[in-house]
């Protein structure tokens, strides 16, 4: 009975302070915050006043606080920092056991700059799973993961990896293309079967893949309903991957939870996502970097092509998107640029329409509310997860200092910053 006693020690008490807290939650900025942490969960948030007998107390000065940051698109099996700068060599001499060797560097990488939650759409040979266990049992450092696991796609679409190689050439391993409404559902199940959390399929064609479209639908209308019929049947989301109106005016019809890049979406798409609620995530800073560094990367011309057809417009609607008031959620597709770069896409979404707070919700609140996690994470307050960052200035003014993130607190424990005990 005392050796059982003494394993369980009363969980640690910290009670968190700094200059001003943004509650995206709330619309509105809390001063002089003190945060009660038990273990790793918030209990209280008052506004100033000492910290309470049996806290320790973690001072940040004049710093912000903010809820942990969720980034809802990444990839963190991937980063161009591992390309060799030639793009057929790497895909044919890079496997996913290179790719899952390096994801924990990412994933550090992530937390590093703030982002405590976030949604992988789409990894090879369940790497996402297994990476999302290491961190949740403690072995590995990273944010919290909702795994998609293997995107679904059609046979010559965007989540087939093997379009445009010799016929003779036999390429092994998982894969999620499926075509016709039975494959579709079987894909589904075994998705689910092996952890997803949620899932993606690819319902036009996209931008970093051989076919010539950047946008054209790739599955029928009866196809995205029964991938997003199966998956909600089993308790999953949908993420749908479609830059092209058509496609993404089906994908939201079929019923998906989010629309993914949503770059060429038209009135009557902008109309229908508020119709259904569906979530745009628009990842608006990835142009800049692909018309950048892609060719130097040794990417095919013909995808640089096809990014240029997409970039600019895709800015545009999201700014149409903020106009009309859709539901948007915060996402990068971090591994098509570099990962720890997630908060750069703060300043693009500002410039193109949002306000500061608005953005942040897109991170927070919004994020949570997609993810449906809104329980867990994405505000401050009691009950949730004592997910927390601090910035030095006031995010309010300057956006860009969501940039260089000082303090990370996951689940109570600080895992970045002068404070970290
Ligand atoms: N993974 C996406 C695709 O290949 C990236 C699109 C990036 N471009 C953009 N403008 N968001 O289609």
């Amino acid at each position: 009975a005392q050796a059982a006693s003494a394993a369980e020690p009363a969980p640690a008490r910290v009670a968190l302070s700094a200059a001003r807290l943004v509650a995206p939650d709330q619309d509105k900025v809390i001063e002089h915050p003190l945060v009660l942490i038990e273990g790793e969960r918030v209990t209280e948030v008052r506004s100033g006043g000492a910290a309470p007998d049996g806290y320790t107390r973690i001072d940040l000065g004049n710093a912000t606080l903010l809820p942990g940051l969720i980034d809802c698109h990444v990839h963190l099996t991937g980063d161009p920092t591992l390309s060799s700068g030639n793009y057929y060599k790497d895909t044919l001499q890079r496997s996913a056991i290179d790719d899952a060797v390096t994801a924990h560097l990412f994933a550090q990488r992530t937390l590093e700059a703030g982002f405590t939650t976030v949604r992988n759409l789409g990894a090879g040979e369940y790497i996402d799973v297994a990476l999302r266990n290491a961190i949740d049992r403690g072995t590995l450092a990273g944010p919290r993961i909702l795994a998609a696991t293997l995107p679904l796609g059609a046979t010559g679409g965007h989540a087939d990896d093997t379009t445009g190689f010799s016929p003779t050439i036999q390429f092994h391993g998982q894969t999620g293309v499926a075509d016709g409404v039975d494959a579709v559902r079987v894909r589904v199940r075994e998705d689910v079967k092996r952890g997803a959390d949620v899932i993606k399929f690819m319902a036009s064609a996209g931008v970093l893949s051989a076919e010539e479209s950047v946008g054209a639908p790739q599955y029928s209308q009866a196809e995205m309903d029964a991938i997003v019929d199966e998956a909600h049947r089993w308790g999953k989301r949908v993420a749908a991957h479609a830059h092209g109106a058509e496609a993404i005016r089906m994908a939201i019809k079929a019923g998906v939870d989010s629309v993914e890049h949503a770059s060429l979406i038209d009135d009557e798409g902008l109309k229908l996502a508020k119709q259904h609620g569906t979530y745009l995530v628009f990842d608006i800073y990835n142009d800049d970097y692909i018309l950048a560094e892609y060719a130097r990367l040794g990417f095919p011309a013909s995808m640089t092509e096809k990014e240029k057809k997409v970039g600019r417009l895709q800015r545009e609607s999201f700014r149409r998107a903020v106009k009309t008031g859709e539901k948007l959620a915060f996402g990068t597709d971090a591994g098509v640029y570099p990962h720890g770069w997630n908060g750069k896409q703060f300043a693009k979404m500002v410039e193109w329409g949002m306000t500061p707070m608005q953005a942040i919700q897109a991170a927070t609140t919004n994020a949570a509310d997609l993810l449906g996690w809104a329980d867990k994470v994405g505000a401050v307050a009691p009950g949730r997860y004592a997910d927390l960052i601090a910035v030095d200035g006031d995010p309010l003014a300057d956006i860009a200092v969501l940039e260089h993130v000082r303090f990370v607190m996951k689940g109570g424990a600080v895992v970045k910053g002068a404070a970290a005990r």
